[in-house]
């Protein structure tokens, strides 16, 4: 689905991002691990157009976006949720769901997304700063939904909740994988990445060091978790 060959990107003239290489793969959840500061937001602000891309190239089902502006990637069907949510305090539910819009969502219409979060529907009509943070979480999962995504890439989608709402969380990127959705997840906790994630890549130093199947990730982590991961 989504392909990602050699990309060199970074922050004015300075490089972060080294030649990164990945597939994420339909209806799979491949999932991003790494120390702090090792590239794995930038790499997703690169796929998005929103850093230029150095060197290297990012395509969609074979259509080459590499050097678009994020307003078309978006259109072509990658939904984003940056760190922190960004979700609007002053609009309602809904207005956060439809803002940015352009057109009626052919697979994610409201409805379906509301299905899909129980939890919104009750309170469609409430203000942004109103809702927990779960309910924020998943709100902006349903505002990058409606741009029919066909990959959703999710940067940190845990960070700071309650442990039944991580599980809520977790179910509802089982649900997208479901839906065939192709879901990048740059994501800390590795309980829910071992829960949810197909495949597990390890970044340093603007690199993938490591890619693994997550039966592997499961039975062998303990290497790749004290070479990469632990501080
Ligand atoms: N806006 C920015 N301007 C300049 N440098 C930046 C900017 N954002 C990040 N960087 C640098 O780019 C490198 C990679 O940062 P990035 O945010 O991609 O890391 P990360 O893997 O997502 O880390 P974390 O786990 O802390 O979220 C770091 O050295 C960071 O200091
Ligand atoms: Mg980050």
């Amino acid at each position: 689905m989504l392909q990602v060959r050699g990309v060199e990107a970074g922050y004015g003239t300075g490089t972060v991002l080294h030649g990164v290489t990945l597939d994420v793969p339909k209806g799979e959840v491949t999932a991003v691990v790494g120390r702090n500061g090792v590239g794995k937001s930038t790499t997703l602000k690169a796929i998005l157009g929103l850093l230029p891309i150095q060197k290297g190239k990012v395509t969609l089902e074979n259509n080459d976006l590499t050097g678009c502006n994020p307003h078309s990637i978006v259109r072509a069907g990658i939904g984003y949720v940056p760190e922190g949510r960004q979700i609007f305090p002053k609009l309602t539910v809904l207005e956060n769901l439809r803002v940015g819009q352009r057109r009626r969502p052919k697979v994610w219409t409201e409805e379906r997304i509301l299905e899909l979060f129980p939890n919104l529907r009750a309170r469609t009509n409430n203000l942004g700063h109103a809702l927990s943070g779960g309910e924020q979480q998943m709100l902006a999962i349903g505002r990058a939904l409606v741009t029919d995504v066909k990959v959703l890439m999710l940067d940190e989608p845990t960070q700071g909740l309650a442990p039944n709402v991580v599980n809520q969380i977790g179910e509802v990127i089982k649900r997208l994988k479901e839906e065939s959705v192709a879901v990048l997840l740059v994501e800390q906790n590795l309980n829910l990445t071992e829960d949810v994630a197909d495949r597990v890549l390890v970044m340093s130093k603007g690199n993938v060091v490591e890619t693994c199947g997550i039966r592997e990730f499961r039975e062998d982590g303990e290497a790749i978790r004290n070479r990469w991961l632990t501080i």
